[in-house]
């Protein structure tokens, strides 16, 4: 017999300190008027030194959230899965800082690596353990400290611009009511592009002195490299099928979605894509004017205000699209 899996409780946390375009035009040569022509974002909340925050900890914070409003102890979670390119150690993961921090029995904690569609990675990985009757309880996460990591110089301008902290968290139970819950995910990857969006190093190819050694002050590979409209074309064919591929397994149609959220890459894609499937203003959430792109946490933090908001109510069609580094890309459909 095969369980069904929903979304029990939602939660999201962002740093205090928020960094206005203007404020970036300081340290770097840029303006408030090319970032919102080109990305729509406004501001984006980083990290400040000494607050406290890391991966671990905002994913913490948002996973505390989500377990209140899921009425779950945290004692009946049977797994955590952690959602994050920019981890707090090389190894281990952050799934066993959140699992010692919130003082969870011995459950298992996986690292899930996949960019800005880890989030749904994760819900899928997440959704076959509650349905085999494996787990009932799984705490999902999708953090993201990017600013610890950026070129803030005017030479990482095309990418420091677009990315922001942050944290959301999803705790997933075994759903009781028939057909309400995750009706599928669908995961892609091409890693044939890998290196079109990628931190090279530190790494085992990549070591510390065989970087400085190797490389000139103007090809510092240690901070993350974007082939920006070589991405931005891939997203756009992407997103479109996997949210096609999505729709089809269910019988749904286009008019059936009730909230389109797509991963909060720049706001251009979000709407080439509610223009492409002729979607209305209020079937598509976006935030990303708030906090930039925050990769793995970009969906479960829309997700979670969406939700706080009131504009996903029981019985609706939540749709989820993701496409990032790697190159992944996935869907989730939800009868919420
Ligand atoms: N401020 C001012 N000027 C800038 C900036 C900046 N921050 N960044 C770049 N420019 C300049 C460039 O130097 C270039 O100048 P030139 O014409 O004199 O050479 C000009 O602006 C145009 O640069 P492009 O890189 O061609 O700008 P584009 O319109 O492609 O926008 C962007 C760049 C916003 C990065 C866009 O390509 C994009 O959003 N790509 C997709 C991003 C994405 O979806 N990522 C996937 C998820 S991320 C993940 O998985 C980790």
């Amino acid at each position: 017999m095969l369980y069904q899996s929903k979304i029990a409780g939602l939660g999201s946390y962002v740093p205090e300190n928020v960094v206005t375009n203007d404020d970036l035009s300081k340290v770097m040569d840029t303006n408030d008027e090319w970032i919102q022509e080109r990305t729509g974002i406004k501001e984006r909340r980083h990290i400040k030194k000494g607050d406290g925050n890391s991966t671990a900890t905002m994913g913490v914070k948002a996973a505390k959230i989500a377990l209140e409003r899921a009425n779950i102890d945290k004692n009946d979670i049977d797994l955590i899965v952690f959602a994050t390119l920019s981890p707090d150690y090389y190894f281990p993961g952050c799934g066993v800082q959140v699992q010692e921090m919130l003082g969870i029995h011995t459950c298992p904690a996986l690292d899930v690596r996949n960019q800005c569609s880890g989030f749904i990675y994760g819900l899928s990985v997440a959704d076959q353990f509650i349905k085999t009757g494996m787990y009932k309880n799984v705490l999902l996460i999708g953090s993201e400290n990017h600013s610890g990591g950026l070129d803030m110089s005017t030479r990482g301008r095309s990418v420091s611009v677009i990315f922001g902290d942050g944290a959301g968290a999803a705790v997933l139970t075994r759903s009781n009511h028939n057909g309400q819950g995750i009706l599928s995910t669908h995961l892609h990857s091409e890693g044939k592009h890998a290196l079109e969006l990628s931190l090279k190093g530190p790494s085992t190819m990549h070591w510390v002195p065989e970087i400085i050694e190797e490389n000139p002050q103007e090809d510092i590979p240690y901070y993350p490299y974007m082939n920006g409209q070589f991405v931005f074309k891939n997203a756009i064919a992407r997103f479109s099928e996997v949210i096609h591929e999505g729709l089809q397994e269910n019988g749904l149609e286009v008019k059936d979605i009730d909230i389109l959220i797509p991963h909060q890459a720049n706001l251009r894609i979000a709407q080439f894509i509610q223009k492409k499937f002729q979607l209305k203003d209020e079937q598509v959430y976006n935030n990303i004017q708030k906090y930039g792109n925050t990769t793995a946490a970009s969906i479960p933090i829309a997700l979670t205000e969406a939700w706080e908001e009131g504009k996903i109510k029981e019985g609706d069609h939540v749709v989820l699209a993701a496409f990032g580094s790697g190159f992944t890309w996935g869907s989730a459909v939800i009868s919420w």
